[in-house]
């Protein structure tokens, strides 16, 4: 348990949440300051999901074909592959991102540069594993050459694939990392500031959707990782809240 503490406390000051210990003072678990604190005392409550039967893991297979042979949009003639997503399939959990970059694009992975390494980072600090029980999927599957924001058009030509890895996953939360994938899925033009701290809705099943911001733009800004902090236990508060039954007002206390 001692072992668990430390590693979630190596998550938080990854995140560069300030996880100092006076001078003298007894062993991190118990000197660690309450965000330290309070994460240390929950331990990760999100199971590994069952695996797909036959038919959604044929439903599976197909989509992925579909993605590495799109040319649905001009990205097909610049990318190397196309990026599909990674993690359990029927993971509770769901993370929402941008579009392949240049090392997701030459791996087929999402999230596995840079920005990837402070995303790993965030979820574990809330007890979540890409290999183990979260889903994590972007808003284009092709990469936009260096790396530029997404057209609309190429958004409107992609999003039936993510909206169709949703309908197989079925999370029940999905969490939005920065601008473009909040606004895209929500269907809104609204700055992400005024997105944040609240219960969202997204398609037919009403999923809950929460907003915080972007990796990469956490590791321009590491001011705002604190604020991004807010958000994963907010969202992991959500979370307990719909498997464990507490009642929620649908907005951050
Ligand atoms: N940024 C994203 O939004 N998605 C990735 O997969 C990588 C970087």
């Amino acid at each position: 348990m001692a072992a668990h503490g430390e590693q979630r406390r190596a998550y938080l000051e990854a995140l560069g949440i300030d996880t100092w210990v006076p001078r003298g003072a007894p062993p991190p678990a118990a000197a660690a300051p309450e965000a330290t604190r309070a994460a240390a005392a929950q331990a990760p409550t999100v199971p590994p999901p069952a695996p797909p039967d036959a038919a959604e893991a044929a439903r599976w297979e197909a989509l992925r074909a579909e993605v590495q042979g799109c040319t649905r949009c001009p990205l097909h003639l610049t990318r190397t592959q196309g990026v599909l997503g990674v993690g359990p399939k029927r993971s509770d959990w769901l993370v929402v991102g941008e579009a392949p970059g240049a090392e997701e694009d030459r791996r087929g992975e999402p999230f596995v540069g840079a920005a990837g390494q402070l995303l790993d980072a965030m979820l574990r600090a809330i007890g979540l594993d890409r290999a183990t029980n979260v889903y994590i999927a972007n808003i284009l599957k092709s990469r936009p050459p260096n790396n530029r924001d997404p057209k609309p058009e190429e958004v409107a030509a992609c999003l039936p694939y993510l909206v169709r890895q949703i309908a197989l996953l079925r999370p029940k939360i999905i969490l939005a990392v920065g601008r473009i994938a909040a606004q895209n899925l929500l269907a809104t033009a609204a700055p992400l500031g005024r997105l944040r701290g609240q219960v969202h809705q997204f398609g037919e099943l009403n999923t809950p959707l929460v907003v915080t911001y972007h990796p990469a733009y956490l590791l321009r800004t590491p001011a705002d990782k604190r604020k991004a902090w807010e958000d994963l236990k907010f969202a992991r508060s959500v979370y307990r809240e719909l498997t464990q039954g507490a009642a929620s007002d649908g907005h951050r206390t």
